[in-house]
């Protein structure tokens, strides 16, 4: 039996945290068994925004790898891969982009908030067309599964589409991918903000140091209205609480009930919780440890993962060009 395939993968461009881990990687590590498993860097995609900062891309490429092999990505059973060398990709990309009204980008919910984000004077073609690419990175290896965070769900029904358009117009080639989000599709800050999120400076990188932890959960914002030790603790707007829900999942019963019954202080929750997060981090660091000194192993990972994906995808780009009737050399 042939496995079924996922694809995905990130921008490089900086380090991964838990908000990543929980929302993504941790279903690409539970399934990279169970599926033909494709991680794209995606580096050209990095680029629609940075493209006046490429100097810092082979370090960031460097670090994300390092990211997923630490988090437990098998480079023997999954192949990691950079976007930017795999021309069958890009080549897609054009010929889905005929298909694609230039509307339906612009009122992508992703694109508008990442555009004002960016706040470009004026928008270009790259960045608004990136959807189109992301949607040939997928088809491209025919996958099934997207496993992403919620925030890519725009992206993904967006290439359901293509893909229902290029097969009914040419022939059924293509594969309607559904996405995976994470069990917490959303971690929030522990600084009480919406998300966890590098730019709002209150991310746990899966690369921090025990101390830097410490010191995040130390921050984290409580119940305001617990004082003393014995004052009744109220976990549901709490987010140590919240945190204690995904890291500490084992105790949660017994820490709803410390807090209720004014019996754990904070200080001490988030001791345990600093604990919990510590005790997932370390067998990522024990694994980083082992190939921080290492880059040349890294970039043989990545260049025998490009290759297989370049194989991969020039496949599925015979089958496209043959389904569009663009294969005049091998139809005289
Ligand atoms: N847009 C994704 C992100 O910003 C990265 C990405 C590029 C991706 N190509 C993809 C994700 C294909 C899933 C599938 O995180």
């Amino acid at each position: 039996m042939t496995q079924k395939i996922i694809l995905t993968g990130d921008r490089p461009t900086g380090k991964l945290h838990l908000g990543h881990y929980v929302g993504s990687l941790l279903n690409r590590v539970k399934l990279q068994r169970e599926y033909d498993t494709y991680i794209i860097i995606a580096d050209v995609q990095a680029l629609t925004t940075n493209f006046d900062r490429p100097e810092n891309l082979k370090e960031d490429i460097l670090n994300i790898t390092l990211d997923y092999l630490a988090a437990g990505l098998d480079p023997n059973i999954c192949t990691i891969f950079i976007q930017s060398h795999v021309p069958a990709i890009h080549e897609l990309a054009m010929y889905l982009g005929l298909i694609v009204p230039v509307n339906v980008l612009r009122h992508n919910p992703t694109i508008k908030s990442e555009a004002a984000q960016h706040g470009f004077k004026d928008m270009p073609y790259g960045f608004l067309g990136y959807p189109v690419s992301q949607t040939a990175d997928i088809c491209a290896f025919k996958a099934h599964l997207v496993p992403v965070g919620e925030d890519q769900i725009p992206h993904i029904e967006l290439t359901r589409k293509i893909v229902r358009r290029f097969n009914s117009l040419y022939a059924p080639v293509l594969v309607e991918p559904e996405a995976l989000i994470g069990e917490v599709p959303r971690l929030t800050g522990l600084d009480g903000t919406a998300k966890m999120s590098k730019s709002l400076n209150n991310a746990i990188f899966l690369s921090d140091a025990p101390e830097a932890v410490k010191q995040r959960v130390r921050n984290a914002v409580t119940d305001p209205q617990r004082i003393r030790k014995t004052d009744i603790g109220h976990p549901d707007i709490c987010s140590v609480y919240t945190y204690h829900q995904v890291f500490t999942k084992d105790q949660i019963q017994l820490i709803r009930e410390e807090c209720e019954g004014g019996k754990i202080g904070c200080v001490d929750c988030k001791l345990k919780l600093t604990a919990s997060i510590n005790s997932l981090l370390e067998p990522m660091r024990a694994r980083r440890a082992r190939l921080e000194s290492r880059p040349d192993i890294i970039w043989d990972i990545l260049n025998d993962g490009t290759a297989k994906a370049k194989e991969v995808t020039a496949r599925t780009l015979e089958e496209v060009r043959e389904a569009m009737k663009i294969n005049y050399f091998q139809a005289r």
